[in-house]
């Protein structure tokens, strides 16, 4: 399989390049911010205890979201490979990725790491906020999301950096050239 995580802050782009590199590589998408979403929109037990964190700006915690990565995981057994949007986001999350890829018989290959000016995401949060109907693309939200980034999702890189696994890509730009840096690394993760 081949595993990519699509990694950034807030409006980094995740979600956007996410679509690009499925339909490119024919991978499958996992996004436990849609999967929220979705629980959130069906009411269930479960979106409710995540529109409490999501509102807020947290993270839910680790062991639930751990619990839902397997589950979805367990429906992808026969993907080419995955893309995880938003997952890992602390570094248990990552070392539990790890041991569940590696309980399939596979690994992350790549960490691709979207990098883009704190204003550039504040503007395109408000921008979406004012169509997406998203709870948390409100500037009071949008400035705590973001400082959960740097303090728990962050020391991500560093993790990546160690396994030799992490990528930079400059996430300002159109859509289009940002995709073509992410499809030549994808690429040479294909060969090798
Ligand atoms: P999640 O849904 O993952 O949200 P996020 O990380 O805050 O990121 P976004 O989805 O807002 O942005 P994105 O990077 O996908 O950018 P996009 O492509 O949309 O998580 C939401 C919440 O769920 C979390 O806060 C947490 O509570 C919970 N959660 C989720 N996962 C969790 C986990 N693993 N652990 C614990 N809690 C978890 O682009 C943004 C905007 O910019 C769009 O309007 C887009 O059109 C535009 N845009 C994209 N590219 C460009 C470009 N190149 N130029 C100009 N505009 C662009
Ligand atoms: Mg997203």
């Amino acid at each position: 399989m081949l595993n990519v995580v699509i990694f950034g802050a807030p409006g980094s782009g995740k979600g956007t390049q996410s679509e690009l590199i499925m339909k490119e590589f024919g991978l499958d998408h996992i996004s436990t911010g849609e999967v929220l979403r979705s629980e959130i929109k069906n009411e269930t037990d479960l979106g409710k205890i995540a529109a409490g964190y999501i509102d807020k700006g947290q993270l839910v915690p680790d062991a639930l979201i751990i619990d839902i990565l397997s589950c979805v995981l367990d429906s992808k057994q026969n993907a080419k490979g995955v893309i995880f949007d938003g997952f890992p986001r602390t570094i248990p999350q990552a070392q539990a990725l790890k041991k569940m890829l590696n309980e399939r018989g596979t690994d992350v290959a790549v960490m691709l790491n979207l990098e883009v000016e704190e204003n550039e995401l504040i503007d395109r949060l408000l921008a979406r906020g004012k169509l997406s109907g998203r709870s948390d693309d409100n500037l009071e939200t949008i400035q705590l999301r973001l400082d959960v980034y740097h303090s728990q999702t962050a020391p991500l890189i560093v993790h990546y950096k160690q396994e030799g696994k992490y990528r930079s890509i400059k996430g300002t730009g159109t859509i289009e050239y940002i995709f073509e840096q992410i499809k030549n690394i994808i690429a040479t993760c294909q060969t090798s």
